[in-house]
């Protein structure tokens, strides 16, 4: 009996421990998020402001500040923040090059502004941050990839 027990508190325990290090993947980069309908007129969008290190300064305060991204998408924005570890997929790594590459600033500002559907990514523009910040803010996210 007591041996019996052991070895299901001992199954129970690795069954938690499994679940608790499952890490989720980010969704694929080379699937847009904007839907079908919408995507060239995102695509076309153009940042207005120049990657000015003011400007990218601006866009860092964002999101380390009212914007909150760094909650999710980590300090440096590599999509390791401590609210963003239960989400699946798991927040967007804006220091990966790759994705910079096949994603538009546009196509970011429309995610920003209306939410990934079936995410963790919510829209936070206008309920959080304006036009000119979302614009700011994807200075910042895509000079940490390197990107422009
Ligand atoms: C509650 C957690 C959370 C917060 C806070 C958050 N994000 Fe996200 N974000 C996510 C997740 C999860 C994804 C991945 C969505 C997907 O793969 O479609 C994502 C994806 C994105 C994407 C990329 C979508 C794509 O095209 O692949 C952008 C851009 C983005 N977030 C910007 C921001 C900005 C800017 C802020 C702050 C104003 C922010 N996020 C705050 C969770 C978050």
């Amino acid at each position: 009996m007591r041996k019996s027990m052991g070895v299901v508190v001992a199954s129970v325990v690795g069954l938690a421990f499994a679940a608790g290090v499952a890490v989720a993947a980010e969704k694929d980069i080379k699937t847009p998020r904007v839907p079908a309908a919408e995507l060239q007129k995102a695509k076309d969008m153009k940042n207005p402001l120049q990657p000015t290190p003011d400007n990218i300064a601006k866009g860092k305060a964002v999101f380390e500040g009212k914007g909150t991204c760094f909650t999710c998408h980590g300090n440096t924005g590599k999509g390791d923040g401590p609210a963003g570890a239960a989400l699946d997929p798991s927040p967007r790594n804006f220091a990966n090059p790759e994705f910079h590459k096949v994603r538009t600033p546009g196509e970011m500002f429309w995610v920003i502004k209306n939410g990934s559907p079936g995410t963790g990514m919510i829209s936070y523009n206008p309920a959080m941050i304006s036009d000119e910040e979302t614009w700011q803010v994807i200075l910042y996210e895509r000079s940490l990839g390197g990107e422009k």
